[in-house]
């Protein structure tokens, strides 16, 4: 039998994850179908309540309802508390609706395993604090960056962040060396240089970039642009015309979270490789 799962967003029309989805099934061989759902802004759980009584398995949950989706569930995991956001919606046998988080993992893996940059003890900044920003904070302190400094346009959105997310600094002789966290606006980047900038903010969608110093970023640096586009986004500009190391979009990431929340409902991983390149037009 076909279990059926879908993205519930709005605007969904313009969703790559039923493409991903469906290639991964072609891989895999599950049996699956998945759709969209043009959610409805002012009745989120009542979509919800009717995919799951039509027998549907599970969700993707993308803008604007991921907050929504968190604020509807009860069972959620590590990750989708510490995000405040729920992307993945995993219907229990019995009917229990579970809630989990794999952007940040996506983001992890696509940043240390397809690209090969190695996070432990070094200077990132990552750019916002929005619900994009701190949907990514968990699994990138938890690779062991050295310091990991939080910036956004409005600087007490950051250090309530950064005090949220910041270890207590006495955790005894035998914890590991926690990394440094702060938060600030950016003008607190005066001086400072970074080998990883993350832009978690929306201002690509604006066609600008956040106004931090060039010369934030270290010899050497990489720039990593949550948002992907056909064309280079605004800050992967940024980035090129200061001669990053290497310039990323968030294509990757959303192919590999859209494999792990494939891994949570189906137990079986993909290949996320062949998917990116297709979606790239390789
Ligand atoms: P998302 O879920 O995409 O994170 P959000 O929670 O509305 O969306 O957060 C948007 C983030 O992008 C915020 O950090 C915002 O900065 P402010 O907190 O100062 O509003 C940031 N942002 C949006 N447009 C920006 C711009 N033009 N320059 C810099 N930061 C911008």
């Amino acid at each position: 039998m076909t279990d059926r799962y879908a993205v519930i967003g709005n605007p969904i029309a313009h969703s790559k994850s039923p493409v991903i989805h469906a290639a991964f099934a072609a891989q895999t061989g599950e049996p699956i179908e998945y759709g969209r759902i043009l959610g409805d802004p002012d009745d989120f759980a009542g979509d919800v309540r009717r995919f799951v009584a039509e027998g549907g398995r599970g969700l993707n949950v993308t803008v604007p309802f991921k907050t929504a989706a968190f604020e509807l569930l009860d069972d959620l995991s590590e990750q989708a508390r510490a995000a405040g956001a729920v992307n993945t919606l995993i219907v229990r046998d019995g009917g229990l609706l579970h809630g989990d988080n794999t952007d940040g993992i996506g983001l992890l893996r696509d940043l240390t395993e397809n690209h090969g940059f190695a996070l432990a003890g070094k200077r990132v900044l990552l750019l916002g604090a929005g619900g994009a920003a701190r949907g990514v904070l968990r699994p990138l302190l938890a690779a062991g960056p050295a310091e990991l400094l939080i910036a956004n346009r409005t600087a007490s959105k950051a250090e309530a962040l950064a005090a949220a997310f910041g270890q207590p600094s006495d955790q005894g002789p035998s914890a590991p060396r926690a990394p440094s966290v702060a938060g600030g606006g950016f003008d607190s980047l005066a001086g400072q240089r970074f080998d990883l900038i993350v832009n978690a903010t929306s201002s690509g969608l604006d066609d600008q970039v956040p106004t931090i110093p060039d010369a934030c970023l270290a010899k050497g640096g990489w720039v990593y642009d949550l948002l992907y586009a056909d064309t280079p986004t605004p800050f992967c500009r940024w980035g090129q015309a200061r001669a990053a190391a290497r310039v990323l979009d968030g294509l990757g990431m959303l192919v590999e979270q859209a494999a792990e929340s494939f891994w949570l409902w189906r137990g079986v991983r993909p290949h996320t490789a062949p998917v990116i390149a297709r979606l790239r037009g390789g």
